[in-house]
């Protein structure tokens, strides 16, 4: 397994067996497609980015600019981490996006979609957030302290206009629901909101 890393403005390709750190250039990389904030799952036909260190490249999204070319990318997809940063760093995050896409370019998202924890927590649709506790809802809303993993928390929540809202303040057009994709989590698709949108 070899993992990329961005140090101190070079990408290191590390060889995990046998402890090799070769140089590498971002001309050597496909920056096609973009999994960004991918998780322990790396997906074939992705480049599949997130903090931890299982993930195929390893970079800390919250570090501004990314180590990414400007127009490298057709496809971006980011399945559960925007609730990860605060409003600015969201905003912070979507800009980005729109700075490495190329023009016409796909942004896929999904979140946590407020809406729907709210309207469960009415008693309407409450099969919708199956699995989850009451008192799991302060772990949606980024207070549950028993979640250690700073990269873990929550830091923000957004209904579907507020994620609209936030798309066009990041310069992107055609902003609308979508289908679930081949990458989406089957166990959160009920209660996500899944949003495209292009450059
Ligand atoms: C809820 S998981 C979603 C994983 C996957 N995308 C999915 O939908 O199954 C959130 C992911 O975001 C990553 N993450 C959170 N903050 C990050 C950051 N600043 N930089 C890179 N990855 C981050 C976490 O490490 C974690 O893997």
């Amino acid at each position: 397994m070899h993992t990329m890393v961005y140090q101190e403005g070079q990408w290191y390709m590390e060889m995990e067996s046998q402890d090799i750190k070769t140089e590498s250039s971002s001309s050597d990389i496909d920056f096609s497609r973009i999994n960004l904030g991918s998780g322990n799952t790396n997906f074939k036909g992705w480049l599949n980015v997130d903090v931890t260190r299982s993930a195929q490249m390893h970079v800390d999204l919250s570090d501004f600019p990314w180590p990414f070319p400007d127009e490298c990318a057709d496809e971006l997809f980011a399945s559960h981490i925007l609730e990860h940063f605060n409003k600015e760093g969201g905003l912070r995050f979507l800009e980005e996006c729109q700075r490495i896409l190329k023009p016409g370019g796909s942004l896929r998202l999904a979140v946590p979609d407020l809406d729907i924890f709210i309207n469960a927590m009415q008693g309407t649709e409450p099969e919708k957030v199956s699995g989850y506790r009451w008192t799991d809802l302060n772990h949606f809303m980024g207070g549950d302290a028993r979640e250690t993993n700073p990269y873990q928390r929550h830091k923000y929540m957004y209904t579907d206009g507020g994620l609209i809202h936030q798309l066009s303040q990041a310069g992107f057009d055609g902003i609308r629901r979508r289908e679930p994709h081949a990458l989406d989590s089957k166990q959160w698709v009920s209660f996500s909101l899944l949003m495209e949108a292009y450059k």
